[in-house]
């Protein structure tokens, strides 16, 4: 099996943590999001992966080099933004497929504990029903944000609908993970194109697009909300009833760590702090006396003085909180900027990277 990643989205939900990184390199319970992905690859014994690269490519050059968890790793670099199928056309040119050879085509910023292996299978299965293309799909309750299929019996999608607008019956969504044959590439014409809009209904159309549902856990990561469930999900499934300490950090028996809790290496915890539930906090974190952190993700080199209080929110690499900062109600501090002591930011405030924030904010707001 082959791969091919789309990883090139500007990610502009996610700013301003995505001005200084790609989405793809976010990190999900202390991990770059696209690391969960490798790994699950490599058990799957996929040999080679083609990532499709445009905004902040020399990152993901630099992040993932030649070779991943003894995957092979190849650069497609756009001229432009291409869509979810310009980037696939594009790829064409780099992977060579053996006859019959799977190949996979997936959204970056998907996490999920999906075994490749088996959509493999279901999908040689559907091959031999006709299928070019077998789609992951994934029960939610709102479908308003997704791509729709009504499935058939025999699990042929017999229509796909992207975001629909009005009432639809079903409730299974694209899930973003394709299995498909080489003939795919004949389906997706060299240009800005959607995969969604044009490739998927006239696939559906010819009866060659089938569905392999997915029953495990799986989110997309492209908005605040969606990036911190994912993180929490995994950290409990990481982490569990007991705080996960990733190397070694220092705190003393007046500290309350209510799971799920990580921690990454190097952290230090002040006295009377009250860490958790879901906090996930990066390598080398220093908090002072008597914080408090719940429900946030704090990335790598995060300093904050005594009485802090972090709820809901994240904050970005070696971000510094002054004394009594409070950062709440989803609240997004870029990397590297400073908020005074006793300032507060609720309800959604955006702060970009490298400011110096001296007054309180009430969002939604972007302080820029
Ligand atoms: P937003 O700007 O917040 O919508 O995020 P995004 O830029 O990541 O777009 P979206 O969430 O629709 O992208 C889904 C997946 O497709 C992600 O893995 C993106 O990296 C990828 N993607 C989106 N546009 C492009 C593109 O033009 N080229 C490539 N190679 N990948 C893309």
């Amino acid at each position: 099996m082959k791969a091919i990643i789309l990883a090139g989205g500007p990610g502009t939900r996610l700013r301003p943590l995505t001005c200084t990184r790609p989405k793809l390199l976010m990190p999900i319970a202390n991990r770059a999001l696209l690391d969960w992905t490798f790994e699950r690859l490599s058990w799957a014994g996929v040999s080679e992966v083609v990532l499709a690269v445009n905004y902040m490519a020399e990152s993901l050059r630099r992040y993932f080099g030649r070779e991943r968890y003894g995957v092979k790793v190849k650069y497609s670099v756009e001229p432009r933004a291409m869509g979810t199928g310009g980037p696939v056309k594009l790829s064409e040119k780099l992977i060579k497929l053996e006859e019959e050879e799977t190949l996979l085509i997936m959204n970056g910023d998907i996490w999920c504990d999906l075994e490749f292996s088996v959509l493999e299978a279901a999908h040689r299965r559907n091959v031999s029903r006709g299928a070019v293309t077998t789609i992951t799909l994934y029960e939610v309750k709102d479908v308003s944000r997704f791509g729709v299929v009504e499935l058939k019996p025999d699990g042929r999608i017999a229509a796909f609908h992207e975001k629909p607008s009005g009432r639809v019956k079903s409730r299974l969504i694209n899930a973003g993970v394709y299995a498909s044959t080489s003939q795919i590439f004949s389906y997706i014409e060299p240009r800005r194109t959607s995969m969604e809009l044009e490739v998927f209904p006239r696939l559906a159309s010819e009866k060659r697009l089938y569905g392999f549902q997915h029953k495990g856990e799986w989110g997309d990561v492209g908005k605040f909300e969606d990036y911190l469930k994912v993180n929490f999900k995994v950290a409990e499934a990481l982490a569990g009833e007991k705080p996960r300490v990733e190397g070694s950090a220092e705190y003393n028996s007046t500290v309350k760590l209510v799971p799920p809790v990580i921690l990454g290496d190097g952290v230090k915890l002040g006295s009377g702090s009250r860490i958790g539930p879901n906090a996930i906090l990066g390598c080398n974190v220093k908090v002072g006396e008597n914080c408090q952190i719940s429900n946030s993700v704090v990335f790598d080199g995060v300093e904050m003085e005594g009485d802090c209080l972090v709820k809901g929110s994240i904050l970005g690499e070696e971000v510094l909180l002054g004394r009594e900062a409070k950062i709440t109600g989803g609240s997004v501090i870029g990397d590297l900027s400073i908020i005074a002591p006793k300032v507060k930011l609720s309800r959604k405030v955006y702060v970009c990277p490298r400011k110096e924030v001296n007054k309180p904010a009430l969002g939604p707001k972007r302080i820029v």
